[in-house]
């Protein structure tokens, strides 16, 4: 493909992200899937131009002024600065169309104007939640969540140890190290694509951030433990809550999505687990009366605004909104609620979301705790000693993990534990 047909092919999947709902990678794959003639060098290059547009969305919508938004207004306005653009916008064959009056009317206003939130790349209703949480941090926090993240595996114990899989993967030529927080986990240099590794379709390794890991890890589930995960989803934190408890106990893995617990069910396989029930449990179903008030530990990795992932999924800035924002706020109080049911004397709900937004965060608790005098916040530095090396980041009762300061995905964790 010449560039101007990559910059129109980058218009018209920006066009598709705006318009659906689905991730980025599957839009650029599903544009791609029946365009044979396009090589590796063009879907990686088309795929570096749209990313690089959703990581500067905010400032480049700023940049537009009045101008509706569209694939072809962010590309123009993308493209604006490199000197290229009349060549690119030409008009050749597959290129996209030259630039009208009105386009040439109105060129992107000059990004040195932009503002805090725009630069921060970030919607500016949410600004404030963003600085009232980070002070005079925000502007590097926000910066370390608009990059790539890097590729986290966590070794699953059933199958394979930390070491031996550093010395395989070394010997692969893929550059590795492991955590120096968790206990299974490693850190790859680069980017390297491993579905098809023999690790990886053997159930040896996962691929998972580290928060991610933290978070199974801060459940703190021992072997014979009776273990409900509320938001199951594809298994992510039961594969390893599940490796943690070398298999035994019972993990009663839940989720209202039946799709998302199918591939929970093949991940399950993969991995060699065989403590793990699942079963899809309706928004509005109640606790199942033999596991009410039962379990030791209840995890709430509850739905989010996904914010603590913009790294990986950087589409999702571009499509929060102050509704839904609110809507996964009330879901989470009502999750939060509903594990509660299923906490035993002394047991422990561990309540996750990966958003460092007070309102998903802090607040949720708060008003769980504000109606349930029989659950107070377990100080999470107390069970990090037990379960992580070094020290728990932050002196709060609470965990807050963000990509600047943690290297990890934004995560808050809270351990609300019911008196005995
Ligand atoms: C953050 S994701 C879970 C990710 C998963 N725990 C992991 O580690 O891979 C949240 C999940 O909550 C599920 N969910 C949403 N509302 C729910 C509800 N009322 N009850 C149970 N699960 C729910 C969603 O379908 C989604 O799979």
């Amino acid at each position: 493909m010449r560039a101007a047909a990559r910059v129109q092919a980058g218009i018209e999947i920006l066009d598709r992200i705006i318009q659906t709902s689905a991730p980025a990678d599957a839009e650029l794959r599903d544009y791609f899937r029946p365009r044979r003639y396009a090589g590796g060098g063009d879907r990686r290059a088309v795929g570096g131009m749209v990313y690089d547009v959703l990581r500067q969305w905010h400032e480049l919508v700023w940049r537009l002024g009045e101008t509706p938004v569209t694939g072809r207004a962010l590309m123009r306005a993308h493209l604006a600065d490199d000197g290229e653009l009349d060549t690119l916008f030409a008009g050749d064959a597959h290129g996209p169309a030259p630039l009208d009056a009105a386009e040439q009317a109105a060129p992107p206003r000059p990004r040195d104007g932009a503002p805090e939130w725009a630069r921060a790349n970030v919607p500016e209703w949410l600004w404030p939640e963003f600085e009232a949480r980070f002070g005079a941090e925000v502007c590097a926090e926000l910066d370390a969540l608009n990059q790539r993240a890097p590729t986290d595996l966590r070794v699953n114990r059933l199958k394979a140890d930390r070491d031996g899989v550093l010395r395989r993967l070394g010997k692969d030529g893929i550059e590795a190290a492991a955590s120096a927080v968790t206990p299974d986990g490693i850190r790859l240099t680069g980017h390297p694509a491993l579905s098809d590794h023999s690790l990886y379709r053997e159930g040896r390794i996962e691929v998972q951030d580290e928060g991610s890991q933290i978070a199974a890890a801060l459940v703190e589930a021992t072997p014979r433990g009776q273990v409900v995960d509320l938001c199951a989803g594809a298994g992510g934190k039961t594969l390893a809550l599940a490796a943690t408890m070398e298999n035994k106990g019972q993990i009663h893995a839940f989720d209202i999505h039946a799709g998302r617990l199918d591939r929970l069910r093949l991940r399950v396989q993969r991995a060699g687990v065989r403590n793990v029930q699942a079963h899809r449990l309706a928004a509005e179903a109640p606790v199942p009366e033999d596991l009410s008030h039962r379990m030791a530990r209840v995890l709430i990795d509850a739905p989010c605004s996904g914010v603590g992932t913009w790294r990986r999924q950087p589409e999702g800035r571009v499509r929060l909104t102050p509704t839904a924002l609110a809507d996964h706020a009330a879901a989470q109080r009502g999750l939060l609620a509903k594990g509660a049911g299923f906490a035993g004397p002394g047991g422990r709900v561990i309540y996750v979301v990966c958003s460092p937004l007070a309102s998903e965060g802090e607040d949720v608790v708060a008003a769980f705790l504000a109606e349930r005098a029989d659950f107070h916040a377990l100080p999470v530095a107390e069970v990090w000693a037990n379960v992580l090396a070094g020290e728990a980041p932050g002196a709060g009762p609470y965990l807050m993990l963000t990509p600047a300061a943690n290297g990890t995905d934004g995560f808050f964790v809270a351990i609300l534990e019911r008196d005995a």
